[in-house]
């Protein structure tokens, strides 16, 4: 039988609906609303359909948008001095600086100047430091979205195996993580992994993240398993495809997601919740 899908547009909606009630019920209660400030530099046409989407999701849940953009020839005294801003603003609960900048941008310096308490994209090094400790407080959207995933399918976690294809800072990494904490056995494969087929093979759970059409292939994929698609790549037809060859894999995964409708909604569904917990923590 083929693997059930995941269907990451009704749990996103269903995460944008438990905030929007959240975001609701603070107001009644004489709060303000929760903001969210969007920087966008540049006009990447991927970066400007996703800063969008953000703050879309904002209006429609109740919180503030506060939109920033700067031209491409920003400078990095120009950026950081927004960042300082909005970090000294009150009224701002959480701050996004849309990546990639252009090339004359340190990014982890722009990272790192946001106070680690708005940081609603989980990146600043703090928030890590504090998912590797098992002390979360902000957590990176998509792992954090992925687990939610899992979770909507019970996903038990402890004393299972998982395996993360992909070790990038922002998604891989803080995968493995949110993993551990949740109680799975986790491996990571990255350029230098020996035989990361035969590492997918071993795994109850399989996230893969490279951002390759396909990598992982349906053959691999342990009968039963669960597989997590995080990739998003544009083909020369202009359709979506994932990381993961999905038909093959459907065949032999237990639950899977599509792409699009996977794990691409997720994101900032856990966008809006990051922002109302930064909104909560920063209230106390
Ligand atoms: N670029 C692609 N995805 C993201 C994201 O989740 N946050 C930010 N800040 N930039 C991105």
């Amino acid at each position: 039988m083929p693997a059930q899908l995941i269907d990451g547009k009704a749990v996103a909606q269903s995460v944008r609906d438990r905030v929007r009630a959240a975001v609701a019920a603070r107001v009644a209660a004489g709060h303000r609303p929760p903001a969210l400030a969007t920087v966008l530099v540049g006009e990447d046409p991927a970066s400007e359909v996703y800063v969008r989407s953000k703050r879309k999701a904002c209006e429609e849940l109740g919180i503030r948008s506060v939109p920033v953009h700067f031209d491409a020839s920003v400078t990095q005294e120009q950026l950081l001095a927004e960042v300082d801003r909005l970090n000294a603003d009150d009224s701002v609960d959480g701050i996004l600086v849309q990546v990639p900048l252009p090339a004359q941008i340190d990014t982890t310096q722009v990272i790192e100047r946001i106070r680690a308490d708005k940081d609603v994209d989980g990146f600043h090094p703090y928030n890590l430091g504090r998912l590797a400790q098992r002390l979360p407080m902000l957590r990176p959207c998509t792992p954090y979205g992925v687990i939610e995933l899992l979770k909507s399918v019970n996903e038990p976690f402890k004393h299972r195996t998982a395996v993360v294809v992909g070790a990038s800072n922002n998604v891989g990494r803080p995968m493995m993580l949110e993993l551990m904490l949740a109680g799975a056995t986790a491996t990571c494969c990255h350029r230098f992994t020996a035989d990361v087929a035969g590492e997918v093979a071993r795994a109850d759970i399989v996230v893969v993240a490279v951002g390759r059409p396909e990598m992982v292939k349906g053959a691999w994929i342990k009968p039963g398993a669960t597989v997590i698609d995080i990739g998003i790549n544009r083909m020369p037809d202009g359709k979506l495809r994932g990381d993961v060859e999905f038909e093959a894999a459907r065949e032999r995964a237990a639950f899977i997601t599509p792409v699009p409708g996977g794990v691409g909604p997720m994101t900032v569904a856990m966008l809006m919740q990051n922002t109302l917990e930064a909104a909560v923590l920063r209230a106390k």
